[in-house]
């Protein structure tokens, strides 16, 4: 990046050079700090300095206490469990770099929460993912990098870019290293997961099977049928993410009545709530998308640190969905 340097003593040069790594800063919630470290260190900068604290009352406080004028800012915030708080947090984050003249703010979600809400499905409900989106631009993001969003068309309630990264490389890399995937069935928990199940099947050459399932409230599920054959095989059940657990159980009884022998699953977020206590599964591999997790197989901190670079020179963040980062 070249800049007009001002000043009239005809000895001082007209231009100088500024890197435009030099111009990040990189400012975390307070919702997952442990990632937000893990990708400050990688980019080998500190953290941003801001104070998040409560007003008595419970109100959230926030304080930007470094100068943001003109510069590239991200802004880390991955809000499950205390959810609404943490996402009132994130707005006012973003609100305060918008009026300290940050140049661009951008919101780095790796879980998108009220994804899944994201149509009516009764006649009085919000669509809380559009609220969401409209909230962030209201507040002063400029763009937003996420992970597996539940639904890919809530980019489309956004006016601002969105990326939709996808966790699937890691997994797929970490499977591959700890199962013989020779004997492996993937398995779809519902159909909406047809499409993400697909991509790990053509990925780990296995074949594929779908769960027929219906919720029948926020906590239960109904299965319905496995089509599909998994007798004498090993399962992985793939899923965007667990949250009370009742679909990964229900896949696996489904699975294990239908004759598989090792059941392995595979999330892109989660578990949200608790650690999932199944035997009949043998292992989860999941992500550090959000601090829910408490051991995750895998981290996405080095693709995020790899888009931050990317986004900051002008570059394409296609290679990371191939995995290379
Ligand atoms: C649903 O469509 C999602 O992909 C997940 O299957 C669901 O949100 C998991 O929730 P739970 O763990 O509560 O069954």
């Amino acid at each position: 990046m070249v800049l007009p340097f001002g000043g009239s003593n005809p000895s001082t040069p007209k231009f100088f050079y500024m890197n435009p790594l030099d111009n990040i800063l990189f400012f975390s919630g307070s919702s997952h700090l442990k990632l937000a470290k893990e990708i400050a260190d990688l980019l080998k900068k500190p953290l941003g300095e801001i104070l998040l604290e409560r007003f008595p009352d419970g109100e959230t406080r926030v304080e930007v206490k470094q100068n943001v004028r003109g510069k590239n800012v991200f802004v880390l915030q991955s809000p499950v469990k205390e959810v609404d708080h943490y996402i009132m947090e994130l707005l006012l984050i973003i609100d305060a770099l918008k009026r300290a003249s940050a140049d661009k703010i951008t919101v780095l979600m790796p879980y998108f929460a009220y994804g899944r809400q994201d149509k009516k499905t009764t006649a009085r409900e919000p669509v809380s993912a559009r609220l969401i989106a409209n909230l962030l631009e209201t507040a002063g993001a400029t763009h937003v990098v996420t992970f597996d969003l539940h639904a890919p068309q809530v980019q489309g309630f956004f006016n601002i870019p969105v990326d939709n990264l996808e966790t699937r490389p890691l997994l797929v890399e970490k499977i591959k290293s700890q199962v013989d995937v020779k004997n492996l069935v993937v398995v779809s928990p519902d159909v909406g997961r047809n499409t993400l199940a697909r991509l790990f099947a053509h990925d780990l050459k296995a074949s594929m099977a779908v769960v027929d399932k219906r919720r029948v409230g926020v906590k239960d599920v109904k299965i319905e049928a496995l089509m599909g054959e998994v007798q004498e095989k090993d399962v992985l059940i793939v899923d965007d993410m667990m949250s009370t657990g009742s679909t990964l159980k229900a896949a696996s009884k489904l699975c294990r009545e239908g004759g598989a022998k090792k059941i392995y699953v595979a999330l892109c977020h989660g578990p949200l709530i608790q650690e999932l206590r199944d035997d009949a599964i043998d292992k989860i591999f999941t992500t550090n998308t959000t601090a829910a997790v408490k051991d995750p197989s895998v981290s996405v901190a080095p693709i995020y640190a790899s888009a931050i670079k990317k986004m900051a020179v002008g570059d394409s963040l296609l290679p990371l969905y191939q995995g290379k980062f």
